[in-house]
């Protein structure tokens, strides 16, 4: 959720996330994690961790993940959550020890080149992490790299724009307010939607060293703005906190928080927020 257009074609995704996007991720992280809980929930069920097994969990974010598969994998197992951003990192820790859970630890790292010590792990998972690497197939072959032969990677990526009904109606509120793009947007750069293309998650796969590769679609309804958000709090939340929003000029602002107000008010269901539907892919794979 993190881009789309002008910057993902820049190649600046990791570079944000290590800076700004990353503060901005952790800053709303309930909200965030909140919206996406309902596909994050689908991708852990089917990747079913089992006691015992140690796992990478990639651009593991606020760590909401990671904590879950340490649950899951005590108490034997280990968790390392893996993120660009040190704001996220250090909150992490912090979050791991309130909650008592020992069994993680985290790495602030770029996914792409790092090095993780105690190499090669059982699992590799990641709910929507691993769609922002600059060069995607040399990327998945560190990740290859990271897990023992035979083991498992599980991910959860964007389907395409026009797939995903809670997209399309925040650009269908703020499309007098955003920027046009220079040149038609590349399906592939770097960015949420870059794995949209499922014939194309499969190429950047196999030749990362990745077999057995299944994709299945995962449609849920999410509370956009996270749980309870009012059509008010979830167009602020969308303006202050999220890409799209922060393309609003200034001096546009008051109109572009009524447009989404408005838009988002028929889908508010008292007690759960603004409930609006999103389709993920989920991808399993094994190391070949
Ligand atoms: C959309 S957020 C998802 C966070 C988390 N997986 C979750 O579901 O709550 C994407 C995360 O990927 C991280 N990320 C982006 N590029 C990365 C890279 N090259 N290496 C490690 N983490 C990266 C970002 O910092 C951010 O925390």
């Amino acid at each position: 959720m993190g881009a789309n257009g002008a910057e993902a074609e820049s190649g600046m995704e990791a570079e944000s996330w290590a800076g700004e996007m990353g503060r901005n991720w952790l800053a709303s992280l309930d909200r965030f994690e909140g919206m996406i809980q309902p596909i994050g929930d689908a991708a852990l069920d089917r990747a079913a961790f089992q006691p015992g097994e140690r796992v990478i969990d990639i651009g593991c974010g606020g760590g909401g993940t990671s904590i879950a598969i340490a649950k899951a994998v005590a108490p034997e197992g280990h968790v390392t959550g893996l993120d660009i951003s040190s704001d996220l990192i250090l909150s992490c820790g912090a979050r791991a020890s309130l909650q008592g859970q020992s069994n993680v630890t985290f790495i602030c790292a770029d996914a792409a080149t790092a090095q993780v010590n105690g190499a090669p792990f059982d699992r590799l998972f990641s709910r929507f992490g691993s769609m922002f690497f600059a060069d995607p197939k040399t990327a998945f072959r560190n990740l290859r790299a990271m897990v023992r032969d035979g083991g498992r990677m599980d991910l959860a990526v964007w389907a395409r724009p026009d797939e995903n009904p809670w997209m399309q109606v925040m650009q269908q509120a703020l499309k007098d307010d955003l920027p046009a793009p220079e040149t038609p947007p590349d399906p592939h750069a770097p960015g949420p939607f870059a794995f949209a293309d499922t014939a194309w998650l499969r190429e950047v796969l196999e030749q990362a060293g990745f077999a057995d590769i299944e994709i299945e679609p995962c449609q849920r309804a999410m509370p956009v703005g996270g749980a309870g958000a009012s059509p008010e709090e979830a167009a602020t939340f969308v303006l202050s906190a999220m890409h799209i929003g922060n393309q609003v000029a200034p001096e546009a602002l008051p109109r572009a928080q009524a447009r989404l107000a408005a838009a988002f008010a028929p889908h508010y269901v008292p007690g759960q927020g603004i409930m609006l539907a999103g389709k993920a892919l989920l991808a399993r794979a094994a190391a070949a």
